[in-house]
């Protein structure tokens, strides 16, 4: 039916209505909140590029992580800054089981042991070079003895007590080997959140700020393992293989700038489905906040609301707090 019987404006006409044709909510079961860990005490550092994210020490984090768990947020993804000294060629510090992210997941689940604890696995926070993997002689980064480190690494987080393991660094083959070494340790019930679709993005400047990866990555790039912005299909594939190794949840990353990915790979796998909105993109919307540009409620709720309409399952959102705050308020 055509105008005037169909008038889509007529559900748009008020509060009530607009409610009952609602598609799609954002609620607090949605949010993970990713914050940075630094050793020490009772100390905190503010992040230039990421106005009002703090790098903290684990006292801090506990404090901060009560907060997050009592508005109802479902789980926390740790990003540890390793201190210079603690960097090698080959990152071995990654897999330490007493490091700063063991230690950190540790500290979390006695004190919060409903509180997901999501642990990052790549070896950019731990590398000289600021590559997420080991390099051979010409600078490249090899793919199958990274995993044996990537595998280690994993381990010493489910050990740790990580209820979920991320690897983010694109190697080949990484989820499965994680897989198979998990179920061998008896950590039958360690969910990996495979990063599958993870491009070779300028947006996450401010992160390699935040761990302090950026100097020691210099000009270099990860072009050889993440990947092309300009590829759909291939993250269709990537996804495919993770799901098929062993992987529980996956991601597409950034978020913004990759809705459609989103919608392809949920659309594809029905498989619980992750985004992140990463540093770049929660830097973009603090500028043009702070600046009088965009109203900041708005905006960010609008983002976290888009990445749910793109099929999104739940989101990693440097706004978590603030987003579980409004919703309250909201309710
Ligand atoms: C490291 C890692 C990165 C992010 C999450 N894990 C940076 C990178 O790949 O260089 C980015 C997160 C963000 O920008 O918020 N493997």
């Amino acid at each position: 039916m055509s105008y005037p019987i169909t008038r889509m404006r007529r559900m748009r006409a008020d509060d009530f209505s607009r409610r009952l044709a609602r598609e799609n909510r954002l609620t607090v079961d949605d949010l993970v909140w990713p914050v940075f860990v630094l050793d020490g005490d009772d100390h905190a550092e503010a992040v230039p590029s990421m106005p009002g994210v703090e790098r903290m020490t684990i006292d801090r984090l506990l404090v901060a992580a009560g907060e997050a768990h009592a508005l109802g947020i479902p789980a926390l993804a740790l990003f540890p800054v390793t201190a210079a000294d603690a960097k090698s060629a080959d990152g071995r510090e990654a897999w330490n089981p007493e490091g700063l992210a063991q230690r950190a997941v540790a500290a979390l689940k006695a004190a919060y042991p409903e509180l997901g604890v999501i642990t990052d696995v790549a070896l950019d926070p731990y590398t000289t070079h600021g590559q997420d993997g080991l390099l051979d002689d010409d600078g490249y980064v090899v793919n199958d003895a990274t995993i044996d480190a990537l595998v280690k690494q994993a381990l010493s987080h489910a050990a740790a007590g990580a209820d979920v393991v991320a690897p983010s660094d694109m190697m080949d083959g990484r989820v499965g080997a994680i897989r198979n070494a998990l179920e061998d340790a008896g950590h039958v019930n360690t969910r990996i959140l495979a990063y599958s679709a993870k491009y070779a993005s300028s947006f996450y400047g401010p992160f390699r700020d935040a761990v302090g990866s950026a100097g020691n990555l210099g000009g270099g790039n990860k072009y050889t393992y993440q990947m092309d912005p300009a590829n759909g299909d291939e993250a269709l594939t990537e996804a495919g293989l993770d799901l098929d190794e062993g992987a529980d949840m996956v991601m597409v990353k950034p978020g913004m700038p990759y809705l459609d990915i989103v919608r392809r790979v949920k659309d594809e796998f029905g498989a619980p489905t992750l985004v992140y909105q990463v540093s770049g993109e929660y830097a973009m919307l603090k500028a043009a906040a702070a600046n009088g540009w965009l109203d900041e409620q708005a905006v960010v709720m609008e983002s976290l609301l888009a990445f749910k309409r793109a099929g999104a399952d739940a989101i990693l959102t440097y706004f978590a707090p603030q987003a579980a705050a409004w919703l309250k308020l909201a309710r």
